[in-house]
């Protein structure tokens, strides 16, 4: 039964959103909350010599302030540091714990005072002296000392000799600037001082646990005594993944005072966490005049901090995606005086595909072949890394229904052939690529008499509408209407999720709350077979359905049972059943979604104004729980896209490793009159075999190859190939 799954369902948790009932991180409050503000480094690499608090400590309403050497204790080893997203390598960042700087806004301090305006005033006058070093944040400079990661894919054949004797050949070295996360909300917690050293820390969080688990490390706390809430976020693509600084300071300030404190960061100081990391890629790519590939090769330079070597497997998606004979990929770190970078909507994507998918225009071009047809000239149905084939791959009809429906026929095949008056046009187009995950993951449902559910789970919604495509599920799973279910997400105390992160919560949730309610099912079954009369009498589990408030018998719907008679024939109230649930990989198949893009853009010839007034999406991602929300997703990846390509780049003073631009007054992203029409697609995709239901998730795909379209399509309007992004109209001069 699917009544809810599939269709066009509006956000169940919307109102609470738009009247102020979902409360976020820092709205909480508590008796007694103290406000706590942040003194951030000044400089970006050094000691501090001294830090001299008095002048700041005079101030009415300032309870105390914290540094380095007067703070609580905390943990000392690196083990107590590492979350569920940490690298392997390294030693993961501690706030305030000792007199080194790594980066600049780096925190040095936390002053704590009855109101926030009076910490924030104090901790302007909280006075730092520095023995200050040289810092470098210039990945073109530190370009040479990077070093190789492991990790790459097996090379296949040797495609430096393939590529040398290749037909045709196109190579380029592609960039991408260091971007950061400006989600809405900005991080936050607060922490409530619940008695005898307990806390609720409120926390904008992708992982209430993995908090949990990392505050538990580095105060040697009890998980019973430290509760992680984050019940909405407002937005974390990545960001929350990692627990954040202003938690442990948040919790560093509670313990001193024995009271609740609440620490927000200011828009400034999200510019010193986590941010996609710039990438210097270089792409070969070799041909055969009938547009096969004989060779492709990746060497990608991406940033990390002093003090972690964080990183992904940049360079596979470029030997996945297309049929090769050879391949190979170099992956190195450079060192920069900066904070580890991060994952941000689909990591190592977004910015290996802009380069593959630039790389193939070109090879198009190269050809004088239609770029669409040298994509399909290229089509594998085999991971080409690993040779397997995947669960489903409907890429061919994203091309064949993106193409029909942004009228890619009447592109003319010469760059500036086309024109809107005075403007240039462009068409663009690219593929995209992402991983479809699961994870392992614990559903609880409980089902009272009135044909009442509540479902919970510790994942989080990070805006993405987990509530509703959990709602959803659980409401076609137990034969209830959407009104009559309750979802718990986003607390500690529930049960066992990881983050909510690389799309992989929908499908791994989804078919656990399938799995649970055939657990509920069961058990009412069960109850409803005490009554010796029973319709159901004889009837397996399996052969059983939950449908309109009833157990149905599959074969004759006639043979129904009242959730309320049920439980009646069985003297209960309520059913409660919590499942473990894990789809593993079978190691047979790969799984991924895909999609393409095809993107117009008009370019004022004089002053190189760059518009973007269509995107087509068109999206294979499996099963699709909620073609509203899905859509909001990908309309929102393929904004960000427009802003990879167009418009976000963090700029660095080099000369003090300090961000120029750390404000979205000056770090420019894409705003209302940027965006146009977008068109999204979802391409029928039956997939028995990713898991149960089908479902692949999404999100991270809809940002994937949007980049490479506009640029792409940058090039046909102007015939200038900008290989830096973003591409903003100094570059087309
Ligand atoms: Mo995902 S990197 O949490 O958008």
């Amino acid at each position: 039964m699917t009544a809810y799954i599939g269709t066009p369902t509006s956000r169940v948790d919307g109102r609470a959103k738009v009247t102020g009932a979902a409360k976020y991180a820092g709205e909480f409050s508590a008796p007694d909350l103290v406000h706590a503000s942040i003194v951030a480094s000044a400089i970006a690499k050094g000691r501090i010599i001294s830090i001299d608090i008095s002048q700041a400590m005079d101030v009415d309403g300032v309870i105390a302030i914290l540094t380095h050497q007067n703070r609580p204790a905390m943990a000392d080893n690196d083990e107590a540091y590492k979350d569920d997203v940490a690298p392997e390598k390294g030693s993961p960042f501690r706030p305030l714990y000792d007199d080194r700087i790594l980066f600049s806004g780096q925190p040095i301090a936390l002053v704590l005072a009855e109101d926030w305006e009076t910490a924030r005033y104090a901790a302007s006058l909280v006075r730092v002296k520095y023995n200050a070093e040289q810092p470098v944040t210039d990945l073109a400079r530190a370009r040479k000392d990077a070093f190789a990661v492991d990790e790459p894919a097996k090379p296949r054949g040797d495609a430096a000799k393939a590529f040398a004797a290749a037909a045709v050949r196109h190579q380029g070295e592609y960039y991408v600037p260091i971007e950061h996360h400006n989600p809405m909300e900005p991080f936050a917690s607060t922490v409530r001082w619940e008695g005898d050293g307990k806390l609720t820390v409120y926390d904008k969080t992708q992982g209430v646990q993995n908090v949990q688990r990392y505050l538990c490390g580095v105060f040697s706390m009890n998980p019973d005594d430290v509760r992680v809430v984050s019940s909405f976020m407002g937005g974390g693509f990545g960001s929350g993944l990692r627990p954040q600084y202003q938690a442990v300071l948040a919790v560093l300030g509670a313990r001193a005072l024995k009271r609740s404190v609440r620490v927000v960061l200011t828009r400034q100081q999200m510019y010193s966490l986590g941010y996609r990391p710039a990438m210097i890629q270089k792409i070969q790519l070799g041909a055969k005049a009938d547009g096969t590939l004989d060779a492709v090769t990746h060497d990608a330079v991406t940033v990390t901090s002093q003090y972690e070597d964080f990183h992904r497997n940049e360079t596979t998606w470029s030997g996945l995606l297309y049929k090769s004979e050879t391949a190979r990929y170099e992956h190195k770190l450079a060192r920069l005086d900066l904070p580890t970078s991060a994952d941000m909507r689909a990591p190592s994507a977004t910015t290996a595909v802009y380069a593959l998918e630039s790389a193939m225009d070109e090879l198009a071009v190269a050809l004088k072949i239609d770029p669409l047809e040298l994509r399909l000239r290229c089509y594998s149905d085999r991971d080409q890394t690993t040779g397997l084939p995947y669960s489903s791959k409907n890429l061919r009809e994203c091309y064949r229904q993106g193409a029909e429906a942004f009228g890619w026929s009447k592109r003319s095949p010469e760059p500036r052939s086309m024109r809107d008056g005075t403007d240039l046009v462009g068409y663009g187009m690219a593929s995209g690529i992402w991983e479809a995950l699961q994870v392992p993951i614990t559903v609880r449902i409980a089902l009272t008499a009135n044909g009442h559910a509540q479902i919970s789970c510790a994942t989080s919604d990070i805006g993405t509408g987990t509530y509703t495509i959990m709602a959803q599920v659980a409401a076609d799973a137990l034969g209830l209407p959407l009104d009559s279910i309750d979802i718990k997400l986003g607390d500690s105390t529930l049960p066992q999720s990881p983050v909510e992160g690389g799309s992989w919560i929908a499908a791994s949730v989804s078919n656990a709350i399938v799995n649970t309610s055939n657990a509920v099912r069961n058990e009412l079954l069960r109850l409803a077979q005490q009554d010796p009369n029973s319709p159901l009498a004889g009837v397996k589990p399996d052969d059983t359905v939950l449908i309109n408030g009833t157990i149905a018998s599959k074969k004759d719907g006639n043979h129904a049972v009242s959730i309320a008679d049920a439980m009646r024939h069985g003297a209960v109230e309520r059913i409660e059943q919590e499942k473990a649930t894990e789809f593993p990989n079978d190691g047979k198949h790969a799984h991924n979604t895909h999609s393409a893009i095809f993107a117009e853009v008009h370019v004022d010839e004089q002053i190189g104004v760059i518009r973007v007034p269509r995107i087509v999406c068109a999206v294979a991602a499996g099963r699709i729980l909620n073609p509203k929300t899905a859509h909001s997703q990908v309309m929102g990846g393929a904004i960000w896209g427009m802003g990879v390509a167009l418009h976000e780049e963090t700029l660095i003073d080099h000369r003090f490793g300090r961000i120029m631009n750390a404000n979205i007054a000056e770090y420019h992203i894409p705003v209302n009159a940027d965006v146009h029409d977008i068109d999204v697609i979802f391409v029928d995709e039956q997939d028995d075999i990713v898991n149960p239901m089908g479902i692949k998730g999404l999100g991270e795909i809809g940002i994937v190859g949007v980049a490479a379209a506009i640029a792409n399509a940058v090039y046909h309007a102007t015939g200038k190939r900008v290989r830096d992004l973003p591409i903003t109209l100094d570059k087309l001069r």
